[in-house]
């Protein structure tokens, strides 16, 4: 019976990976299908080598000994314990090297830079020949049907930066450059993870990844470059008014129209200018409705531990309440 539980624990532990948004074995690009290929080659590796030894194992427990003649058992531990698992290691060995990713293949125009932040993602997307990079957060676009480029660098601590159903990991370091590219085949939607510990809230940092068809990401950039709508709505303008008088703006950058001096610049925390349109809150923790953003505002520190975003359990339900407007409404 404890067979049949323990059993039962590792399927379901096994069952639980098989979430497409986020597993290698549902592969979304070239780069994740070598991978997902890997696994099974080297599972199947496994199980010949796990049968054979077992086999033999259970062979020399049911012979009589007696008959076993020296010659053949020592036969049996050059050819068993020696020739065919060297030969079965040295195939699986071979094969995986051959099949090793070229982590600094040349992309098709579009340069990415993302910076890994305790515990966000620093987004900068830099299109061919462009002067300036378009900035955003905790969420990655590309365009479907051609290899992005994509630099790695980490704020603080080391980070590993990783989308299973589209490529292997590369971690990401303080003051160093890594690097890797990415070819999502077809639009699709997926999740990546941070995959390096790095504090009490690692797992807590995620993001969301959307492969578009490349006219809608042509789309989608442009917007992510033009400025902030001012709010047009009463409650959204009194949100940016609660917005200004919280120094909302001393860690996070509202890009406005341009002219005007006063916009709030701050880079500590995520660029929030077109927040409204993501699709997480907190780094894949909460999604974007106007709940989201009143719970994720009041109760940073509950939801994601040690986040150095201050809780802003002092506001008003009012004042929450607008502010989560103004927040939603910068699409
Ligand atoms: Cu960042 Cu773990």
């Amino acid at each position: 019976r404890r067979l049949l539980r323990s059993s039962a624990l590792l399927a379901t532990l096994a069952l639980s990976g098989c979430d497409g948004r986020q597993s290698v074995l549902a592969p979304g690009g070239a780069d994740a299908r070598v991978l997902g290929d890997l696994f099974w080659v080297m599972l199947g590796g496994a199980i010949i080598l796990w049968l054979l030894v077992n086999g033999l194992f259970f062979y020399v427990t049911r012979i009589n000994r007696a008959a076993l003649s020296r010659r053949f058992a020592n036969g049996l531990i050059i050819v068993g314990g020696v020739i065919f698992p060297t030969v079965i290691l040295g195939a699986l060995l071979a094969y995986g090297l051959s099949i090793m990713p070229d982590q600094r293949a040349p992309g098709d125009g579009l340069t990415l830079r993302v910076t890994g932040e305790q515990w966000w993602w620093r987004v900068e997307y830099w299109p061919e020949g462009a002067e300036a990079p378009i900035i955003s957060a905790n969420e990655i676009r590309l365009p479907a049907g051609q290899r992005s480029e994509i630099i790695l660098d980490a704020g603080r601590v080391i980070h590993s930066f990783w989308i299973p159903a589209l490529g292997g990991k590369m971690d990401m370091f303080p003051g160093r450059e890594t690097r890797m590219s990415l070819h999502p085949e077809a639009p699709g939607h997926w999740r990546g993870q941070c995959a390096e510990f790095c504090g009490a809230s690692h797992a807590l940092m995620a993001f969301e990844v959307v492969a578009m068809a490349p006219d809608d990401f042509a789309l989608w950039l442009a917007a992510q470059e033009a400025p902030a709508a001012p709010p047009a709505d009463p409650a959204g303008i009194r949100g940016a008014e609660v917005f200004t008088r919280e120094g909302c703006g001393a860690c996070h950058t509202v890009r406005g129209p341009e002219g005007r001096d006063s916009q709030p610049r701050g880079a500590v925390g995520p660029d929030l200018t077109h927040v409204g349109s993501r699709l997480s809150l907190g780094a894949g923790t909460l999604g974007t409705t106007l709940e989201d953003f009143e719970t994720w505002i009041a109760h940073t520190g509950a939801i994601k531990p040690e986040v150095e975003m201050p809780a802003y359990d002092h506001l008003s339900a009012g004042d929450l309440s607008d502010l989560a407007q103004y927040l939603k409404g910068l699409e």
